[in-house]
């Protein structure tokens, strides 16, 4: 294979698909100029940063967890919707790290992450048809002419806000937001409250009385700064290649190439062909990226994209994200594992237990129950064991709100609930308290993981 020369727009001469018609290409093209001239979202050093995490993962000495919305909108953009986001994950990672015994990687789908890939260009209701919505970053959600035309002052638009959201984001990381007693405090205040409090009761008792240890040591928040402060990095899925194009800088100690969108990208299921345009830039790209790996990825076609998306075998680059299903994940999983371990690749697996459980519920919502979300989690978990490879990291769609869109949980949200507050621009989210609760229900199999 002859690798030709990368340049940020070098993907222009591939194949490209889940891309929008823009009516208005001098209108486009003065959106993209804009971008470039702005300042990065994120600098190098923090990239490279998160890459130096991702290979004590890949290593099996942290674990991955990484979350968020499935689309971010601009109608749904406020504090209290990046806090409570933030908080959630936060809460979340204390669990993971207590029971895995190991440093959490923190990645947000987040300051970012409004571009959809969508099963089908042209959507029909009532007898009209219009282009599908392909995320706030492209066009409108509503079904009307006009709100569905591809509009690139929307990009613009998707720039600022990702830039006011990393703030805020940041503030929270350093400022005091993410102290590891306040995050237990609330900790504690949810498995009092839940349901099923006694099932959750044990672990936080065990972590509130670590805690007490090491207060009792003399290790404090004002004497360690690990206990007052966290980083969150940012990730989002790489599919508007002209915004990443825009956002992508040369760094000029080392000359090598940085997608500052967001410190880790990733290719979708819908866009991975080796040969492809979203293979082709983020080759170029020093940035961590992952690739999700469903049901139908091959094993030659995962092996063409390791070597050409990491040549240098270069651990914390690759992230592969599997997102099978709970029925499918025990069965198509093992083969891939075994590939990638017989190549030798250093890469971290982690999984995505929302995009292959997705259903229709009689009422016509998308929906995902807990109980499959659970279920592949400990498939992958299991597959893992049996192979004797790190199960490295998990991936939600999640939100920090009190929404109804995936069933189960302890408070027991039913089809007929889903009605209530479904607000999600594409798939159901958990809300936080099942996001939560999925943490300490996949603690027992962590642990054991890293037994
Ligand atoms: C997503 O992560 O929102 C997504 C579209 O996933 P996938 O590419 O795995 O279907
Ligand atoms: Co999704």
């Amino acid at each position: 294979m002859t690798t030709k020369i990368w340049t940020p727009s070098s993907w222009r001469d591939k194949p490209i698909v889940q891309q929008p018609q823009y009516p208005d290409a001098a209108a486009l093209n003065k959106a993209e100029s804009t971008l470039s001239q702005m300042p990065p979202l994120v600098f190098a050093g923090e990239i490279n940063q998160l890459k130096t995490d991702l290979a004590q993962v890949a290593q099996g000495k942290a674990f991955l967890l990484q979350g968020g919305d499935c689309a971010e909108s601009f109608s749904e953009f406020n504090a209290d919707k990046i806090r409570d986001t933030f908080k959630v994950l936060m809460q979340m990672a204390i669990v993971m790290t207590f029971s895995a015994s190991c440093p959490v990687v923190k990645v947000g789908r987040i300051a970012g992450q409004y571009a959809k890939p969508r099963s089908s260009d042209m959507e029909t209701a009532n007898g009209v048809e219009l282009p599908s919505y392909r995320g706030d970053i492209v066009n409108g959600i509503e079904f009307t002419e006009s709100a569905r035309q591809a509009d690139p002052e929307r990009l613009v638009t998707a720039y600022h806000q990702a830039a006011s959201t990393l703030n805020l984001l940041r503030a929270f990381s350093r400022g005091g937001f993410a102290d590891l007693q306040q995050v237990h405090a609330w900790n504690q205040s949810f498995v009092t409250n839940s349901p099923l409090s006694n099932k959750y009761q044990d672990l936080a008792d065990q972590i509130d009385q670590t805690m007490r240890f090491m207060e009792a040591c003399g290790i404090t928040a004002q004497n360690t700064p690990q206990l007052h402060e966290t980083s969150l990095y940012t990730s989002h899925e790489a599919l508007l290649l002209g915004y990443e194009e825009a956002l992508t800088r040369q760094d000029s100690l080392s000359g090598n190439w940085y997608d500052c969108s967001a410190h880790m990208l990733w290719i979708g299921d819908r866009t991975r062909q080796p040969d492809h345009a979203h293979v082709e830039f983020l080759r170029g790209v020093k940035n961590p990226i992952g690739i999700k790996v469903g049901p139908s990825t091959k094993i030659e076609d995962l092996e063409q994209l390791l070597e050409t998306l990491n040549p240098e075998n270069e651990a914390g680059r690759i992230t592969l994200i599997a997102r099978m299903g709970a029925d499918k994940i025990t069965e198509c999983l093992p083969s891939l594992v075994r590939a990638v371990k017989a190549s030798g690749q250093q890469v971290i697996w982690s999984s995505d237990p929302m995009h292959g459980n997705t259903i229709k519920a009689s009422s016509g919502y998308k929906t995902r129950s807990v109980d499959s979300i659970l279920r592949e989690m400990k498939g992958f978990f299991e597959v893992h064991k049996a192979e004797g490879t790190h199960a490295g990291g998990v991936h939600f769609e999640m939100t920090g709100q009190n929404v109804t869109e995936c069933i189960g949980g302890a408070y027991m949200i039913s089809e007929q609930d889903l009605g209530d507050r479904y607000h999600t621009h594409c798939d159901p989210r958990l809300n936080g308290e099942q996001a939560l609760e999925l943490a300490f229900l996949i603690a027992d199999t962590l642990k054991a993981a890293r037994a």
